[in-house]
């Protein structure tokens, strides 16, 4: 269960000159083999209410919703093919990553392309295995014809974004990270470019959203292409924060700690119509026109040209010399064993070193 991040925390103690790095990668998913360590949801969207079907893995190859294109990127899409009957609903992806990642974790993605149109609610965000009370991150997410990302939380009740927290974005829509407060809307930050979302971010190329999962709070940056900091170009297999300037978005630990409120997470890309936010009929009245359902998933399958991601990569990050990696697709001892185990592997790894 905690081999691979074992044969990490082993290098790393091999290798001094690894030791300064504050995370160090411990899983890609890229090229040819991005889809090989996620799970295909294989159902109706059961969790927002949305109008599509998620298809799965073969169905998703075979229909060419999720697939590698000529520049050996991961496509993940939308249906913009069929004319749908009365009732029917869209075909989609939503995938989840089998590996959880433990605080002590960043993760990073390099998209060209991002989901966007009337009816069209796509998210890059995480998850623990008990959702929502486990814990939310939501990086990327974005509905309609909105120009900018949003970024969350949702948490037990508790956990509040700070008017002190350190970030670059003014744009702070709520500040209560309670999945009991506000119909769960979260504690949500825009970020401020019109790069971060829909055509804006594709006529820019894209850019490069970067979420750190730490004990002293959790962050994300963005960075349009333009902006991509060098120490995140080229194949970085390391990665510092403090080369990364002041974070988008910023919830401290001193009024949301994540090791209590959030458990291990598991990464997730998923493309929904309508549904509880992009079909709010308020929300959807406020950049689109005419009726979610009805108009725009039954409407000219053209409608959902640009209702796909194309994705670069997914990197994460461990902390280095630790385990934040829990292997295959759900935990099953509680976060506190996993953790205590882990510290155990450490110990052992340490003490056969020296040993030696
Ligand atoms: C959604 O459907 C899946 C597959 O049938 C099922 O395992 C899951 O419990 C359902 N979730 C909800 C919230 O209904
Ligand atoms: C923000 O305010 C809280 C509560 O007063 C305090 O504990 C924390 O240290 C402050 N953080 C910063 C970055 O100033
Ligand atoms: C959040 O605030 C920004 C800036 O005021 C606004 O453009 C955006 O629509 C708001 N988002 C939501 C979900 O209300
Ligand atoms: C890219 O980001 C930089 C830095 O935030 C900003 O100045 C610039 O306007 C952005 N470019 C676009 C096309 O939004
Ligand atoms: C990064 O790694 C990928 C796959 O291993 C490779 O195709 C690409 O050329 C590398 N890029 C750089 C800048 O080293
Ligand atoms: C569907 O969308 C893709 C982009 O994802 C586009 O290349 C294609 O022309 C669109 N239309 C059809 C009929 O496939």
């Amino acid at each position: 269960m905690v081999r691979s991040s074992s044969l990490l925390a082993c290098t790393a103690f091999l290798l001094p000159a690894l030791v300064g790095a504050q995370y160090s990668m411990v899983k890609e998913y890229q090229g040819a083999s991005f889809f090989d360590d996620w799970n295909f949801y294989n159902n109706y969207d059961n969790l927002t209410s949305g109008n599509v079907n998620y298809l799965s893995a073969k169905t998703a190859g075979q229909d060419q919703l999720a697939y590698i294109n000529d520049a050996g990127n991961a496509i993940m899409k939308v249906d913009n093919t069929s004319t749908l009957n009365v009732g029917a609903n869209r075909n989609s992806i939503r995938i989840s990553t089998k590996d959880h990642f433990t605080v002590g974790s960043m993760w990073i993605t390099d998209m060209v392309h991002v989901p966007y149109g009337c009816s069209v609610w796509p998210a890059f965000w995480s998850s623990a295995q008990d959702w929502p009370s486990g814990g939310e991150i939501d990086t990327f997410e974005g509905v309609n014809q909105v120009t900018m990302n949003q970024m969350a939380l949702h948490t037990a009740p508790g956990c509040t974004h700070p008017a002190n927290a350190t970030q670059t974005s003014k744009l702070v829509n709520s500040t209560d990270c309670s999945i009991d407060a506000n119909n769960n809307e979260g504690c949500v930050v825009t970020t401020p470019t019109t790069s971060s979302y829909g055509q804006g971010f594709a006529a820019d190329g894209g850019g490069m959203f970067v979420t750190e999962f730490a004990e002293d709070g959790i962050s994300v940056w963005f960075f349009n292409r333009s902006s991509i900091p060098s120490a995140l170009s080229g194949n970085a297999s390391t990665v510092n924060p403090s080369d990364l300037g002041t974070p988008t978005a910023n919830w401290p630990s001193s009024s949301c700690s994540p090791a209590q409120f959030f458990d291990p997470q598991a990464l997730v890309f998923d493309i929904t119509l309508c549904g509880e936010f992009a079909g709010n009929s308020v929300i959807f009245q406020e950049t689109c026109s005419g009726v979610c359902y009805d108009d725009w998933v039954l409407g000219p399958p053209s409608n959902y040209d640009n209702a796909y991601f194309e994705v670069q990569y997914v990197r994460v990050y461990g902390a280095t010399g630790e385990l934040t990696v829990i292997s295959g697709a759900r935990p099953s001892t509680p976060y506190r064993s996993v953790v205590a185990a882990a510290a155990l592997a450490v110990a052992a790894v340490g003490g056969a070193l020296l040993a030696l």
